[in-house]
């Protein structure tokens, strides 16, 4: 069960750059993506620069939705998260597909995946990079799993190799 995380905090969830699952929901479509090229833009209220291409069934349900959740999802999620990558929105509910179970979000239609240790709401509030096919998203509110200590999360190093987080060292004392 996830609680509410401040907002303030939520750069240390993404700073390590973690593979995130990208939800969209408009209407009555709905959809889940793998994404890694994205960029902190800041503190708080947290901002994100992310890549969702063109021929992505989610950039479509983005721009009309002009929402999404950033979901964080570690190791045990590595399956389904390859196989997310593998196939469209357009074609296949990739929710029953990979047997990805959903609870609704508080400010946005987008679902929050609940093998996810973390949720991030986000909405657009840019869209002026359409030539990159970037998207500003301000997170509007996060959840996180307080049990999940050091999350295994996924960073992928290309051509479907991946890195696996997990271990934490503490260096405070060093730090201005
Ligand atoms: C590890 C990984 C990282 C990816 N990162 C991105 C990304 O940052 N931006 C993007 O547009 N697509 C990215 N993709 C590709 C999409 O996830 C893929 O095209 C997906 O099938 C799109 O699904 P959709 O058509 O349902 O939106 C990535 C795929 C993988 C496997």
């Amino acid at each position: 069960m996830k609680k509410r995380f401040p907002l303030s905090k939520v750069y240390s969830l993404l700073e390590p750059g973690p593979l995130l699952l990208l939800t969209t929901a408009h209407r009555n479509a709905s959809d889940v993506m793998p994404m890694t090229w994205y960029s902190l833009l800041a503190f708080e209220p947290p901002q994100v620069a992310c890549v969702v291409s063109a021929g992505n069934h989610s950039q479509a349900l983005l721009r009309a939705s002009k929402a999404c959740v950033l979901n964080i999802p570690t190791v045990e999620l590595a399956k389904q998260v390859v196989g997310c990558g593998n196939c469209s929105g357009a074609e296949v509910d990739k929710f029953a597909k990979f047997a990805l179970s959903c609870s609704a979000a508080e400010q946005v239609a987008a679902p929050l995946l609940d093998d996810c240790f973390a949720s991030l709401e986000c909405r657009v509030v840019d869209t002026g990079l359409r030539r990159y096919e970037q998207f500003v998203l301000e997170v509007v509110a996060a959840w996180v799993d307080p049990k999940v200590k050091d999350p295994r999360t996924l960073h992928h190093r290309g051509y479907g190799k991946f890195m696996v987080a997990g271990e934490s060292i503490k260096l405070r004392s060093r730090m201005r």
